[in-house]
């Protein structure tokens, strides 16, 4: 099974030219990020978010670049209860980790692919049974990759990676992958549309801006996807609509993210029943002073435009 679950670790790109164009009747103007009473254990960046599809939002692992190696990156999984808004440790993973993603199989099996730990980069798949909360080592992937999103298919792209962020629409059966793209490689970087039948992929422009500035944090349903944090708008997430391809940034209130403070490592998940977008953890820097913080907080934004 965990066969069928190919890495794809995208190099993409996004385009230059392609700046957002403002569009849509909705009105995002208005956002604003509600602090819930459940915090993350320790501050932290960069966990790893995935909903259920249920009650629950699992977080896994995270930096705390504030802690000394080993410590700095946590090897907890939480398990977040979005009614009782109550977050618990449900499982250890073997090592520390960040920067890997997660798959889900639809049966209560998580799978962590990657990425790096205290000491370097962690090529195995850890499945994490929420059923039972038990965690067991899978499978080595024969080569090592950060910043990479998953996805259902047997899809492997040629190019490099640098950091590839994707929406994956399943009732298209379609991927949208935008990213920072190869560092090393000439701008502009493209937008890549990824179809599963037939499996092809091929450069296309979404009103998705170039605008990443670091690590950021994405999810989609069907129709809308959600970035937060690691924008270059600081105090924003963006929208972009799946089903018409219209892109555009919301100005949130109540996030850490300022016009002065760049907000990014967050994780987040958006939860379609609710039309909302959960934001965990994250860390700020000012921009004018580069001081930092790297926080504990959940949030939630009601998304329902
Ligand atoms: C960032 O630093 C500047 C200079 O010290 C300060 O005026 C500003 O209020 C800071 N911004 C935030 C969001 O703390």
């Amino acid at each position: 099974m965990v066969s069928t679950l190919i890495i794809l670790t995208l190099a993409i790109l996004s385009f230059l030219g392609n700046i957002h164009r403002q569009v849509g009747a909705a009105d995002c103007s208005q956002l604003h990020a509600t602090k819930c009473l459940a915090k993350l254990p320790n501050p932290t960046s960069t966990p790893v978010v995935v909903y259920d599809g249920d009650d629950a939002i699992y977080v896994f692992g995270g930096a705390r670049s504030y802690l000394p190696y080993p410590s700095v990156y946590s090897n907890e999984i939480l398990k977040y209860a979005i009614s009782t808004d109550t977050i618990k440790l449900v499982a250890h993973l073997p090592l520390g980790l960040f920067l890997g993603t997660v798959t889900a199989d639809g049966l209560g099996n998580y799978f962590y692919f990657g990425d790096a730990y205290s000491l370097g980069d962690s090529n195995y798949v850890f499945k994490f049974d929420s059923n039972t909360n038990w965690i067991t080592p899978v499978a080595q992937i024969p080569y090592i990759f950060q910043y990479n999103l998953h996805m259902e298919q047997d899809f492997r792209p040629s190019d490099p990676i640098s950091s590839a962020f994707g929406f994956w629409d399943k009732s298209k059966e379609k991927a949208y992958l935008f990213g920072l793209g190869n560092a090393h490689a000439n701008r502009p970087y493209d937008h890549v549309g990824y179809y599963v039948r037939p499996d092809h992929a091929q450069i296309e422009h979404f009103n998705i801006p170039n605008d990443d500035l670091e690590y950021s944090a994405v999810s989609n349903d069907e129709r809308n996807g959600f970035i937060v944090g690691g924008l270059k708008r600081t105090d924003s997430l963006f929208w972009y609509q799946l089903q018409t391809g219209d892109g555009k940034y919301c100005p949130v209130s109540g996030l850490p993210g300022k016009v002065d403070q760049f907000l990014g490592g967050t994780g987040i998940a958006l939860v379609p029943k609710l039309k909302r977008v959960y934001v965990f953890g994250g860390a700020s820097r000012n921009l004018t002073t580069g001081l930092g913080s790297t926080y504990d907080g959940i949030w939630y934004i009601d998304v329902d435009m």
